[in-house]
């Protein structure tokens, strides 16, 4: 690149007003960019609020499908759906994992019938929580989580979800060759235009802490997970796994955590041309409450800020809990 020396470039030149600020702006960051993670619980006109998340709450199905409404309203695409399994119906198993009358089906079922297809709906598969020990698969009896037994019970969650009308499953267990087992299932059982979205680098992360909280599974989980969930250290390892993705019929993929990764999103994108995607997780979202909390910057800022770094790394969209204020200050 070559470009003239001060004083005939002076970059602050069109920096000096609003209105130029926004003639060269490079990315633009939109609610159709946001997916919204909701957490749901059981019972009716019931809101549980989440200590380690503030502002984040879990919601019976009709106050997911209200929920629902409001993101048409604000132009969010897509809810992203977690459930938080009551004690009761949790097994060593997750056997309710494929229980077509589980909380998630009954709430993909609900936001489906209110908002037709209005509303993408994305589901999560993986076994964490539906299992009594909070780990995302079948433990053998080392306590090692198993892959292929594993894999055979995700592929009955993900056709059970996509019987219930889900239109993305996305696969966050990170077992080898759940993507491709998953696509054959779908495709045998007609869900042609069902989505994969792959959490393909996701890594064994510090920031899920209040995720767990908010379905469950972080008091019930012992060790760790990283016999299945990457090595923060790697990066060309995240190109395998996500070249492997695609090959087995991934539609998009995504990197997990989000900030922290913005490197992987940018080779991801320049290695693949596919739509990536980032999922700013539960760690992320509290620490910028407590920052803006703790008096450490604006709230509304520091947000804005981190969202529109995942759309300049490369992101197509961003899983985020501050999808709807995110819209609102958007001016949705
Ligand atoms: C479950 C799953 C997790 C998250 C999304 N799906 C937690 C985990 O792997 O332990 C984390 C999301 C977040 O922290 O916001 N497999």
């Amino acid at each position: 690149m070559s470009q003239a020396s001060y004083p005939s470039t002076r970059l602050r030149r069109p920096r000096a007003h609003n209105w130029s600020r926004a003639l060269h702006r490079e990315t633009m960051l939109t609610p159709a960019d946001l997916i919204w993670p909701l957490f749901v619980t059981e019972g009716r006109g019931v809101e549980e609020k989440i200590a380690s998340l503030p502002g984040v709450s879990r919601w019976s199905v009709d106050g997911i499908v209200a929920r629902a409404k409001e993101a048409v309203g604000l132009g969010i695409p897509c809810l992203a759906l977690f459930p938080n399994t009551p004690a009761d119906k949790r097994s060593k198993d997750g056997a309710e994992a494929y229980n077509s009358d589980n909380l998630m089906c009954r709430a993909i079922k609900a936001v489906r019938d209110a908002c037709g297809n209005d509303i993408g709906i994305l589901t999560d598969v993986a076994l964490d929580p539906y299992t009594s020990h909070g780990q995302d698969g079948l433990l053998d009896p080392s306590g090692y989580v198993t892959n292929d037994d594993t894999v055979a019970l995700l592929v009955d969650q993900a056709v059970t979800q996509a019987e219930a009308g889900a239109d993305i499953v996305a696969p966050s267990d990170m077992m080898d060759g759940r993507v491709r087992a998953i696509r054959m299932a779908l495709e045998m059982g007609g869900h042609h235009n069902v989505q994969i979205m792959s959490y393909a680098a996701k890594y064994a992360s510090a920031f899920y802490g209040p995720f767990r909280d908010a379905v469950g599974s972080g008091g019930l989980l012992k060790g760790d997970k990283k016999s299945y969930q990457m090595d923060p250290a790697n990066g060309d390892e995240a190109m395998r796994e996500i070249a492997l993705d695609i090959a087995e019929g991934a539609d998009s993929v995504m990197v997990k955590p989000g900030l922290a990764y913005l490197d992987i999103i940018w080779r991801a994108k320049e290695a693949f041309h596919v739509p990536v995607f980032a999922y700013q997780v539960s760690g992320e979202y509290a620490m910028i409450e407590a920052g803006a909390a703790a008096g450490i910057g604006d709230r509304d800022a520091l947000l804005m800020e981190k969202l529109v770094a995942f759309k300049r790394a490369g992101c197509s969209g961003v899983l985020t809990y501050h999808a709807p204020v995110a819209a609102r200050l958007l001016g949705a």
